[in-house]
C-alpha cells in the first residue's frame, strides 16, 4: 500500500492509474478504523481496480466544544488494517494541506434543507463541513465511485444531493451498517463508552426494532411511537437528542401514504453521542 500526504503526489499517482484505464474507488474516513470502515474498503475492492482510502479528521465538521482535539487518532493500526483489507493507497493529508486558507476564507459547500434538520440542527455547520471536505476529496482523487455507510444515513443523503446538484461525476455507493454481536452499530465514538455503558448501548437498537415492528404491523401513530421510544430510551439510561420517524427518501415528515420510512436516533450515553437508523416499510392501508 502506498501512503501519501500531499495532493500533488496523490494526483500524480491517480493520474497514472487512470491512464492505464483503472477504475478508482474512494473511501473517505476520519480514521480509528473498525470493521464498519473495513467493510467499505472490501466492497470498494470488489467494485474497482484501485482503492484509495482517506484518513482526515476534518476540523470543519466539528463544532465548538465538540471532540475534534480528542477524536481518536490511531494511524499505525489503521494503516496495518488497510493493508489487510486490500487498500492500494492511503491518503492522510495534514489540516494545512486540505485547508490552505483560514477557515473563514474557505469556500464551502452547502446542501440546504436536509443539512439543517436532525443532526444538522443539533450540530450547526456540521454538514457544511462534511459536504465541503467530501467535495474537496472528490476533486483531489477524482474517483469513479465513492463508498459511504448507511449508518450515517443523513450524511449519505447530503452527499447524494451534493453530487446531483453540482453534477459531480462520482457514483455514490451506500453500504449496510456493520454491528457488533449485540446489535450496536460500530462507531469510533463507541470507544468513549465505559464498560457499564457498553452493556446498556445495544438497548438503542432493541428500541428501534420495536418501533420498526410497529410500523410494519400497520401503526401510523408516528408521534405516539416516537414518544414511547424516547421514554424507553430515558429509562435505559440514554439522553435522547432526537428519535424520529421520517421518509427514507428525503427525511421529510411522514404522511399516512408513505411506505418507505426510516427510524433515526441520536442519543447520548454518558459522553458518547450515538447515532443509528433502521428502515421500515409501512404496509398499504
Ligand atoms: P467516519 O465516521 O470515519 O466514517 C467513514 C465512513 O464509514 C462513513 O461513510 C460512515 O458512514 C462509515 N461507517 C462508520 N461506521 C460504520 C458502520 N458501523 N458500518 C458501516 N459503515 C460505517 O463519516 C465520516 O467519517 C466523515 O464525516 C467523512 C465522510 C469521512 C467526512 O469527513
Amino acid at each position: 500500500m502506498i501512503t501519501l500526504t500531499t495532493i500533488a503526489d496523490l494526483r500524480r499517482q491517480v493520474r497514472g492509474w487512470r491512464a492505464d484505464g483503472k477504475r478508482i474507488a474512494l473511501v473517505p474516513t476520519m480514521g480509528n478504523l473498525h470493521a464498519g470502515h473495513l467493510t467499505l474498503v472490501r466492497r470498494a475492492r470488489e467494485l474497482a481496480d484501485r482503492v484509495v482510502v482517506s484518513i482526515f479528521v476534518n476540523p470543519l465538521q466539528f463544532g465548538a466544544g465538540e471532540d475534534f482535539e480528542g477524536y481518536p487518532r490511531t494511524m499505525e493500526q489503521d494503516a496495518a488494517a488497510l493493508v489487510a483489507a486490500g487498500a492500494d493507497l492511503l491518503f492522510s493529508p495534514s489540516v494545512t494541506e486540505v485547508y490552505s486558507k483560514p477557515q473563514e476564507q474557505q469556500t464551502r459547500v452547502e446542501v440546504p434543507g436536509i443539512s439543517d434538520i436532525l443532526c444538522g440542527a443539533s450540530r450547526p455547520g456540521h454538514f457544511v463541513g462534511v459536504a465541503t471536505v467530501v467535495c474537496k476529496l472528490f476533486n483531489m482523487v477524482q474517483p469513479d465511485l465513492a463508498l459511504f455507510g448507511d449508518k450515517d444515513y443523513q450524511q449519505l443523503l447530503v452527499i447524494r444531493s451534493m453530487v446531483q446538484d453540482l453534477c459531480i461525476p462520482v457514483e455514490i455507493v451506500g453500504v449496510l451498517t456493520v454491528r457488533d454481536e449485540n446489535g450496536l452499530a460500530l462507531s469510533s465514538r463507541n470507544g468513549y463508552l465505559t464498560a457499564a455503558e457498553r452493556k446498556q448501548a445495544p438497548e438503542l437498537r432493541r428500541i428501534m426494532l420495536k418501533t420498526a415492528v410497529a410500523i410494519e404491523s400497520g401503526s401510523r401513530d408516528y408521534t405516539g411511537l416516537e414518544e414511547k421510544a424516547k421514554l424507553e430510551l430515558e429509562k435505559a439510561g440514554f439522553n435522547p437528542d432526537y428519535y424520529t420517524i421520517r421518509s427514507a427518501v428525503d427525511l421529510s415528515e411522514p404522511t399516512d401514504k408513505m411506505s418507505d420510512l426510516v427510524v433515526l436516533v441520536a442519543a447520548y450515553l454518558g459522553k458518547a453521542r450515538l447515532i443509528d437508523n433502521l428502515q421500515a416499510h409501512s404496509p398499504p392501508g
